[in-house]
């Protein structure tokens, strides 16, 4: 048995991958929300490759930009609009006429599209920053639905600041938009603020609880403030939530959104136990990050999960020992179904003879134990001075002995 394929705890069984895995819809916002990270800002013809690219990935719905906000936006929108037939496109405005015609109008040729719609829920937002009554936005949000439902049959409401939003009113709110049309709801974690279990709980209560609920899909949209967005995106799949939003490398306003290839190789990775399975491509991930990365100028942390330039590789001798016997003593995930070149092991001065041994044998350099002691002894004054010791170092090291010996 493959040890990575783990009996789901709540079932003490080991289901595999079957129709009863529900379908998880991505939807990416790396071009609008994760746009929104400082400094992260990109010309429109970026837009297109990088839209392209995300439809290569197999993403559900692209949100490309924010229509309403600029010219080349507009543009960017309308063209990504035009030329990704097969993807649904979002158009996202803000609950006003203005911002939900200038989306219609971008997204006008899309084969798929929806408009997104949002509007502030909790009560620190009503009070500061709309100076609206609850009665008032929620009549707002009913108008705007009406209003964009004469155009786009697919509507997405999205109910800002949700997770710190009375559930009352979350429920109130969402029930108005659904009797106007909508057809999909998304419940935010605006400020990065819930829990996993709250999270649920949230999405639980509104859908046992608002009229109408059953008629629509839920999806969750997470900030990453508290470390927290993946962890409470699978705490809403659980909950019902058929749709999950996501930035590719988790960029996005702040600390970030749920990341993109964290979401979904942990649905990959632990499928049996989450229940669901996505539709990406596993092979273009790496590829993905990498463009999202350049286009952006946002370079990639080092220890970020799956994409990080250490994500797959090992330095401590124990672990470089047992990968080279079986990679599946530490490693849950296989680098090379997402694109990642395989270079799993850094020398360095934890690592083993063994490791050594069989990097040079990766360079056709086979040493006796004379020649291999040699090479070991400085090899470690080299790990000591340089931290990770590249291999034309080793090699070299490696033919400084080999020639001592034919002196
Ligand atoms: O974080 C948020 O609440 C959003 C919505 C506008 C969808 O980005
Ligand atoms: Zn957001």
């Amino acid at each position: 048995m493959n040890p990575n394929t783990i009996a789901s705890p709540s079932t003490n069984s080991n289901i595999q991958v079957t129709a009863a895995n529900k379908i998880i819809r991505i939807f990416d916002t790396t071009l609008r929300d994760g746009e929104q990270s400082p400094g992260a800002t990109l010309r429109p013809e970026q837009k297109i490759v990088l839209a392209r690219q995300l439809a290569k990935l197999g993403i559900d719905v692209i949100e490309p930009g924010f229509a309403v906000s600029s010219p080349g936006e507009f543009a960017a929108v309308q063209q990504i609009s035009r030329e990704l037939q097969g993807v649904e496109i979002a158009g996202f405005a803000r609950a006003v006429r203005g911002d939900i015609d200038a989306a219609v109008k971008a997204t006008m040729d899309a084969t798929r599209r929806r408009l997104h719609l949002f509007i502030s829920s909790s009560d620190i937002h009503l009070d500061f920053q709309l100076k609206k009554s609850r009665e008032q936005v929620v009549n707002i949000a009913r108008e705007m639905v009406a209003y964009g439902k004469q155009f786009v049959d697919e509507i997405e409401f999205s109910a800002m600041d949700a997770s710190r939003t009375s559930r009352e009113f979350v429920i109130e709110m969402v029930e108005a938009v659904i009797a106007e049309g909508a057809t999909v709801i998304n419940l935010p974690d605006t400020l990065g603020f819930a829990l996993p279990e709250e999270y649920g709980a949230m999405f639980r209560a509104v859908r046992t609880g608002a009229r109408g609920a059953d008629r629509v899909q839920f999806s969750a949209h997470c900030h990453n403030d508290l470390g927290l967005a993946v962890a409470n995106s699978l705490a809403a799949i659980s909950a019902g939530a058929t749709q999950i939003e996501v930035t590719v490398n988790g960029i996005g306003e702040r600390a970030g959104n749920c990341s993109l290839e964290e979401l979904v190789m942990a649905i990959e990775t632990r499928k049996s136990a989450v229940g669901a399975q996505t539709g990406i491509v596993m092979s273009e991930i790496y590829e993905t990050s990498r463009m999202v990365s350049r286009a952006m100028n946002f370079p990639i942390a080092y220890n970020k999960p799956i994409v990080g330039r250490n994500a797959f590789q090992h330095e401590s001798g124990i672990h470089q020992d047992g990968l080279l016997k079986n990679r599946n003593t530490y490693e849950i995930m296989d680098p090379e179904a997402m694109g990642i070149p395989r270079n799993m092991i850094v020398l360095g001065k934890h690592s083993g003879r063994h490791a050594i041994k069989h990097r040079l044998a990766e360079f056709g350099i086979e040493l006796n134990e004379e020649q291999m002691q040699d090479v070991y002894d400085r090899f470690k004054e080299k790990a000591d001075a340089l931290k990770i010791v590249p291999d034309d170092v080793l090699v070299r090291l490696a033919s400084e002995t080999t020639e001592q010996q034919h002196d």
